[in-house]
């Protein structure tokens, strides 16, 4: 009979099969033959497994035959992209079948009926696939009523599920983790007794926990994590005495943890952070003793933390953060010595430091800022050598800090800001050579800094600033090569500023402003071409400013006003092409003012008063029209009352001093031509000659508002003219207001918004005439992988900061706040440089000509940039600019368009995202400090801003604000960061803030 079916051609094999599957029926034993037949027409397994006759269908990959040869078990293995591919498996040919694995099979659609069918099934996993379709478990699934174990984690089913899954009374482990499931649990579940592991994590799904989940007493992991779980926790719980891991984080249950808590004798890992509970921790939890994880963080837990805690003696992590707990640190904490974690901070705890917290010589992070504890920092901390991060900022602590604190040598943090040290910085702090940021500000610390400070070759922040400190900087500070910031403002540190420091030149931020530092500004610290702030002033520091200063080409900030400095301002000073403040104020400075300032074409603020400058050649360099075509945007201030006041442009908030300002004259030529702040000679015949009637060679890109040019004019100016589609020019009150309006416009002068230069309405053409910008749209850069790479990381982070400050200023700071409306990629420009400038400003309400309302009356806007409240109302608010931008900066730093990914995050459910997951892979991996800082400031505040409820955005104040803001350390290593965690720091911050 074998040799015959293997000659026989396939038709007559199916006939046979059938044939055989019938005496099946009879007798018990399946037929081999029509198990190899149903596995060959299932087409899951390739000819070349199939056609090798020297390998019996047993040995395919994945079948799982019993001893007689019966297949009992289909494991697919990894990557069989078997798809929807279910209609040619006949599965009644199968009688053995008890398990399928089908996970990481690529199966998508819903869940194939023909599975519910197989009611002799044991196992059942079609992890980690596409499944998806509304109401996608089909009720069906309940047939399978020998099931043992269900997992469909990692899929993309959504809609409720049924309650005939109560009928799977064999149950034991049911997976239904990271899918999109809602609606309430089902009241069934609790039908199933046997069940041991329960996880329903990463979903939708709503309503408290039902009570009927009493049944489930054999339980001994229940994961309810991040779902939207309201009420208490059903008491019942609290019965599961087999249980070893509960997790219900972040979640919205309410209600208190009781007493009750104390018979889950095997719990090992407890997990209820990120809710509502209130009450205070019962000293019960002294049972748990099995207990390594305990995690009640971002709850609003009070009370003050119990004694009994110091029976967990397995415990390794304790989070008890952002609570309102008060009282003060037990003792007995001092018990727990496997502890590697322990997170007090952000609570309200008192007292001081209990010495035995020199036990835990397991910890490597220790986090108690943010609380009221006082004392003095006990030296037993000297005995946690195992520590990476010590965090005590925010506190009364005072005394002096222990030397004994140098002997924690794998320390990369130590932060103690914002306390009442006294004393000097013990020279052992020398010791601490994996020191990544020393944050000692803003304490009362004396004496001089420790020229042993000069052994923390890792160093990237030294903050020290705001304290009592004497004596000079050591010139061994040179050999923090590492160093990006150097805070010491606000002492009173004398000497002269060391010559090494020329060796800084990771250095970007340098403030000493407030000392008394005496000496000339050495030359040397031209060689620091990472800086962007220098701060100098209030001190004494003499001589002339140092020509090499010129060299300092990323240079934002120089301030050296209140000093006693003299001879002249260098010309060199003009190549400080991204100086935003000149501060020379108050200095014995003479000489004239060299023209070279004037090709500082990013200066916004030029304070000179209070100097012996000849101010003559200034006038003369008054010249109106170079003013107003080199002088980008800039107030004066120099103290002779002739010329008090010199403000090029209007509309700016002033930010030292009020004084009067003189707004340009406005030229217009001709009726139909308007050109304000410009030259005055740009006529409407240039622009024609000049685009050859707007001939399409000329044409660079065309958006929703009309075309754009680009037009070298006779002077040699290149501009960008946007020629808009379509105009009711006839009606004259339309003329008037929206001439008024584009006056306004062309009155907004901030260094990252695309100057609008002017504007020509006529009968035949409207357009509207721009600053040109060479590198075009961030969209079209980040399209393109040679100019993706350039905009590097750090250009990315000045492009999203620019930005930012942009959109505040226009909500903000304008007499007149402007909403956008049409934030995009598309919208954001870039210079030869690459440096951001939004543009487009107020055209969305131009266009709109209703200027008195929020009312879109067309809608403006890019898809998938839009808010989503505007689906259902038509009002614009700034919130919804927010939105936009939130996209822009996640699209600037992903390389693309944020999409799913957005909407995963607005329905909070899904697997968390890692951080370094999403970033864009054409750029290396964001190793240096300050830029991997700007990069989770940047991506939390971008998830701030995409809150589906616009009054949980942030207004671009805020998000501006926190860019000026120091930026703090790390709390983990950067490939560890999650986007959750980001939204968690984000509400955490955010919320700080508003109260
Ligand atoms: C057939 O299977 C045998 C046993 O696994 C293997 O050694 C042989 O290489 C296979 N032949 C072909 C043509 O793939
Ligand atoms: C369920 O599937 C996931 C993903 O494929 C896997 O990691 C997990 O171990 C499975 N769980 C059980 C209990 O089978």
């Amino acid at each position: 009979m074998m040799s015959i079916i293997c000659n026989m051609s396939l038709a007559i094999l199916i006939v046979i099969a059938f044939s055989c599957y019938n005496s099946i029926l009879a007798a018990p034993a399946p037929s081999k033959q029509s198990e190899a037949s149903a596995l060959l027409y299932s087409g899951w397994w390739s000819p070349s497994v199939t056609d090798n006759t020297t390998l019996p269908h047993c040995a395919w990959p994945g079948v799982l035959c019993d001893a007689s040869g019966s297949v009992e078990g289909i494991r697919l293995p990894y990557g069989y992209q078997i798809g929807g591919n279910f209609s040619n498996m006949n599965f009644s040919l199968l009688p053995s079948l008890t398990l399928l694995n089908f996970s990481y099979n690529g199966l998508a659609g819903k869940i194939p009926l023909q599975i519910c069918t197989l009611s002799r099934l044991t196992y059942l996993d079609l992890s980690s696939n596409s499944l998806i379709g509304n109401g996608s478990i089909p009720p069906e699934l309940g047939n399978l009523e020998r099931l043992n174990t269900l997992n469909l984690t990692f899929n993309l089913l959504n809609g409720a599920v049924p309650p005939t899954i109560g009928r799977l009374h064999n149950l034991r482990s049911l997976i239904f983790r990271s899918n999109n499931l809602s609606g309430s649990i089902p009241l069934e579940l609790g039908n199933l007794a046997k069940m041991n592991v329960v996880d329903l994590s990463f979903n939708n799904f709503i309503a408290p926990i039902p009570s009927s989940i009493r049944n489930l007493t054999s339980l001994t992991n229940l994961n309810l994590q991040r779902n939207q779980l309201g009420g208490s926790i059903p008491p019942e719980i609290w019965n599961f005495t087999s249980l070893t891991d509960l997790d219900l984080q972040e979640n919205q249950l309410g209600g208190s943890i009781p007493p009750e808590i104390g018979k889950l004798r095997s719990l090992t890992d407890l997990y209820l952070q990120g809710n509502q509970l209130g009450g205070s921790i019962p000293p019960e939890i002294r049972n748990l003793t099995s207990l390594t994880s305990l995690h009640l963080q971002g709850n609003q837990l009070g009370g003050s933390i119990p004694p009994e805690i110091g029976n967990l003696t397995s415990l390794t992590s304790l989070h008890l953060q952002g609570n309102q707990l008060s009282g003060s640190i037990p003792p007995e904490i001092g018990n727990l010595t496997s502890l590697t974690s322990l997170f007090l901070q952000e609570n309200q705890i008192g007292g001081s430091i209990p010495p035995e917290i020199g036990n835990l010589t397991s910890l490597t992070d220790l986090f108690l800022e943010g609380n009221q504890l006082g004392g003095s920092i006990p030296p037993e901390i000297g005995n946690l050598t195992s520590l990476t991060d010590l965090f005590l900022e925010g506190n009364q602590l005072g005394g002096s800090i222990p030397p004994e604190i140098g002997n924690l040598r794998s320390l990369t943090y130590l932060i103690l800001e914002g306390n009442q040290l006294c004393g000097s910085i013990p020279p052992e702090i020398g010791n601490l050579r994996s020191l990544i940021g020393l944050y000692l500000e803003e304490n009362q610390l004396g004496g001089s800094i420790p020229p042993e400070i000069g052994n923390l070759r890792s160093l990237t922040d030294l903050y020290l600033d705001g304290n009592q400190l004497g004596g000079s900087i050591p010139s061994e500070i040179g050999n923090l090569r590492s160093l990006t910031y150097l805070y010491l403002q606000e002492n009173q540190i004398g000497g002269s500023i060391p010559l090494k420091i020329g060796n800084l030149t990771s250095l970007t931020d340098l403030f000493l402003e407030g000392n008394q530092l005496g000496g000339s500004i050495p030359p040397e610290i031209g060689n620091l071409r990472s800086l962007t702030y220098l701060y100098l002033q209030e001190n004494q520091l003499g001589g002339s400013i140092p020509l090499k200063i010129g060299n300092l080409m990323n240079l934002t900030y120089l301030i050296l006003e209140g000093n006693q400095l003299g001879g002249s301002i260098p010309p060199e000073i003009g190549n400080l092409r991204s100086l935003i403040g000149l501060y020379l104020e108050e200095n014995q400075l003479g000489g004239s003012i060299p023209p070279e300032i004037w090709n500082l074409r990013s200066l916004t603020y030029l304070y000179l008063e209070g100097n012996q400058l000849d101010l003559n050649q200034f006038h003369e360099t008054q010249d109106p029209r170079r003013r107003s075509s080199v002088i980008h945007f800039m107030m004066v201030f120099i103290s002779l009352a002739a010329i008090c006041c010199i403000v090029v442009g209007s509309g700016f908030l002033f930010r030292r001093a009020t004084k009067t300002k003189q707004p340009e004259t406005i030229e217009k030529n001709g009726n139909f031509l308007s050109i304000w702040n410009y030259d005055g000679r740009i006529a409407y015949e240039d622009i024609i000659d000049a685009t050859e009637d707007f001939d399409l060679k000329y044409c660079i890109g065309i958006g929703g508002y009309g075309s754009v040019y680009r037009a070298r004019l006779p002077n040699g100016k290149v501009v960008a003219l946007k020629k808009l589609h379509h105009f009711e020019a006839e009606d004259p009150s339309f003329d008037k207001s929206f001439q008024n309006e584009v006056k306004h416009l062309t009155e907004v002068r901030h260094r990252s918004i695309i100057k609008l230069h002017g504007f020509c309405l006529h009968k035949r053409c409207m357009f509207l005439v721009y600053e040109y910008m060479e590198n075009g749209s961030l969209f079209g850069v980040l399209r393109d992988d040679v100019e993706a790479v350039e905009l590097d990381w750090s250009r990315r982070v000045d492009l999203v900061r620019d930005t930012t400050h942009a959109l505040s200023y226009m909500h903000h700071d304008c007499a007149w706040p402007i909403i956008h409306r049409d934030i995009s990629s598309n919208n954001i420009l870039l210079n030869s440089k690459m440096q951001a400038f939004v543009s487009d400003f107020g055209t969305a309400r131009l266009l709109d000509h209703d200027f008195s309302s929020n009312f879109i009356t067309n809608i403006a806007g890019t898809y998938g940039y839009i808010a989503p409240e505007l689906a259902y109302t038509l009002v614009v608010t700034e919130k919804c600019d927010v939105y936009s931008f939130g996209v822009v900066a996640m699209e600037t730093m992903m390389g693309e368009h944020p999409g799913d990914i957005i909407s995963i995050l607005l329905t909070s459910s899904g697997e968390d995202i890692m951080l370094h997951k999403i970033l864009d892979r054409r750029l290396p991996f964001p190793r240096e400090n300050s830029v991997a800082r700007s990069i989770v400031l940047i991506v939390s505040l971008a998830l701030a801003c995409l809150s589906a409820n616009p009054k949980s955005r942030p207004t671009m104040k805020q998000v501006s604000e926190a860019f000026l803001a120091r930026k703090s350390p790390l709390a983990k290593p950067f490939h560890e960061i999650s986007l959750a965690q980001l939204r968690y720091v984000n509400r955490s911050r955010l919320e700080g803030e508003s109260t």
